[in-house]
């Protein structure tokens, strides 16, 4: 994965811009959708967030307050560090994430959740929500021509190919996957939920 995201970071916005290997795609209504997505991320309320896995920071510059990114590629992040008000960047790995406890208002995390198998997203929430009091996750919306979870093989244009763990996700489907979420965006392209950490029991 760490090559294929290295590999990728000078084209990753390709996806979004649907340029390069992405214009032949034909994506009905995917900039509407994301200039509503884009201005749903603007909209959370100002907080010290760690954007975890932030690539080259597309949509991390788009968050209030005071903003790091964390990502494992030094190319997504050379990309990312222009973007992110003060160039807090961090390289690191996303579990265990590299902070104390309660560092952060709010983790974030776009297209990053949906490419975690099995325990590694327990292990990963419960990270998130150690560092922080809050977690949002964008991630893909379920498409009627994808399956809910895919081995994919990507090319890049280079014409590498790179095998890809993704799953697809319905706002209701990720809300409840975890535990209790508040559906913030839920499009044809892209879905957005944010869940809360249980509030500690008061004491007797
Ligand atoms: C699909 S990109 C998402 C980028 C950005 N968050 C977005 O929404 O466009 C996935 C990112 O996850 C990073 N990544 C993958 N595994 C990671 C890990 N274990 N720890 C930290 N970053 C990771 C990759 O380097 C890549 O930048």
């Amino acid at each position: 994965m760490l090559e294929y995201y290295d590999r990728r970071a000078p084209e990753y916005d390709q996806w979004y811009m649907g340029t390069g290997l992405f214009a032949e795609r034909d994506r009905p209504g995917w900039h509407e959708e994301l200039r509503e997505l884009c201005a749903a991320v603007a909209a959370l309320p100002a907080a010290t967030t760690l954007d975890v896995a932030c690539g080259t920071g597309f949509l991390t510059r788009q968050l209030r307050g005071a903003v790091t990114g964390l990502d494992q590629s030094a190319q997504m992040l050379e990309i990312a560090r222009e973007r992110i008000p003060g160039g807090r960047v961090v390289q690191g790995d996303a579990v265990p994430l590299p902070f104390e406890d309660g560092s952060f208002d709010r983790v974030f995390t776009g297209h990053f959740y949906g490419h975690l198998r099995g325990g590694e997203r327990e292990r990963f929430v419960a990270e998130a929500l150690r560092v922080s009091r809050e977690l949002v996750v964008v991630d893909s919306h379920l498409r009627p021509d994808h399956d809910a979870e895919e081995e994919q093989q990507r090319t890049l244009n280079d014409g590498s190919v790179h095998g890809v763990y993704k799953r697809y996700f319905t706002g209701a489907g990720l809300a409840a996957e975890l535990a209790g979420g508040e559906v913030l965006h839920d499009g044809d392209w892209f879905v957005m939920v944010r869940v809360s950490a249980p509030s500690s029991a008061p004491s007797a």
